[in-house]
């Protein structure tokens, strides 16, 4: 496994590889790895000849008060897992390879970036997608993979790459969860041992939620008090935003739909939490 930490070194690499094996996959990542990255790594070695691994801590995504330089960096145990699980490059840049002095672009999506998670953090979603935007230009792979776990994430990704018609396709990959049902993220080990019993409560939601789906309920407003229930009896826990919305445009529901996602968000101790489940078929588009 090839570690490049410049841009040219990357397309160097990527070049190389072209050469000689006919797809490419790419999944990007902020760092300090856990099994849920590494079911995406594992998604892109079985679809592809060749993996390429970003791990780039984005500043342009974290507001001022925000856990940019808290943010775990286990640079060792980051790379044993993406050479462990099949990676071929790693880019793994410092931010000034990134965005160099003098950097003025960035990537907006209209509207779907404003709600939910966009509400808590205004200019979380422009860092997103700019990021990901130069980490395509980049590697210029042919698939790249991400995860439901960040759900408002991947549909404004797949929203660009469909406005900027963006060779890189996109692929989204399951939840990868603890076996008491908390959804794998590396800001889970901020949490203290009862910050993370509340912070259970989420997942606990959604699977209320998904009960109450499979038995047929598909009024929104039914499958939205069955998550509240047991959100407003977690007091560890600081409710953001608890919701039954559009797949697509993640607009709020009224009225029953085939398939729909519940979307919970919330702060334990100062740490954030997000998660979802999707109820009913879904192919994202
Ligand atoms: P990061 O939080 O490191 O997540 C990288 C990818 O891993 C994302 O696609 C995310 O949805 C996925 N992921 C996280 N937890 C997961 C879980 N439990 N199961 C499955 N997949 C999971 O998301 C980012 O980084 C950044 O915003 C990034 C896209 C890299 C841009 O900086």
């Amino acid at each position: 496994m090839l570690v490049v930490e410049t841009v040219p070194e990357l397309r160097q690499a990527v070049s190389q590889l072209r050469s000689t094996r006919r797809s490419i996959g790419f999944v990007p990542t902020m760092g300090a790895l856990h099994a849920g990255h590494a079911s995406l790594i594992d998604h892109s070695v079985a679809d592809h000849h060749a993996t390429v691994v970003s791990i780039f801590v984005n500043p342009l995504q974290f507001a001022p008060h925000e856990d940019l330089t808290k943010y775990p960096r286990p640079r060792t145990a980051d790379l044993k897992i993406c050479d462990d699980h099949g990676a071929e490059v790693v880019y793994y840049p410092a931010v000034h390879d990134v965005y160099p002095t003098g950097f003025r672009t960035t990537v907006h999506v209209a509207e779907l970036g404003t709600r939910w998670e966009g509400a808590a953090r205004p200019t979380h979603f422009d860092g997103v997608t700019t990021v990901v935007a130069k980490l395509f230009g980049m590697v210029g792979a042919d698939i790249a993979y991400f995860g439901q776990k960040d759900f408002q994430q991947q549909t404004l990704i797949r929203q660009m790459v469909r406005d900027l018609n963006m060779p890189t396709q996109v692929k989204v990959c399951p939840i990868v969860r603890d076996p008491d049902g908390m959804a794998l993220s590396s800001r889970n080990i901020y949490l203290s041992n009862a910050e993370r019993a509340s912070g259970l409560a989420l997942s606990k939601s959604l699977l209320a939620a998904q009960q109450h789906w499979n038995q047929g309920d598909r009024d929104p407003a039914l499958l939205m008090s069955a998550m509240q229930a047991i959100l407003a009896a977690e007091p560890g826990l600081e409710l953001s935003y608890a919701s039954i919305a559009d797949v697509e445009t993640l607009e709020p529901l009224t009225s029953p739909q085939p398939v729909v996602v519940a979307m919970v968000a919330g702060r334990v101790g100062t740490t954030r939490l997000i998660d979802n489940a999707v109820l009913g078929p879904w192919q994202p588009l």
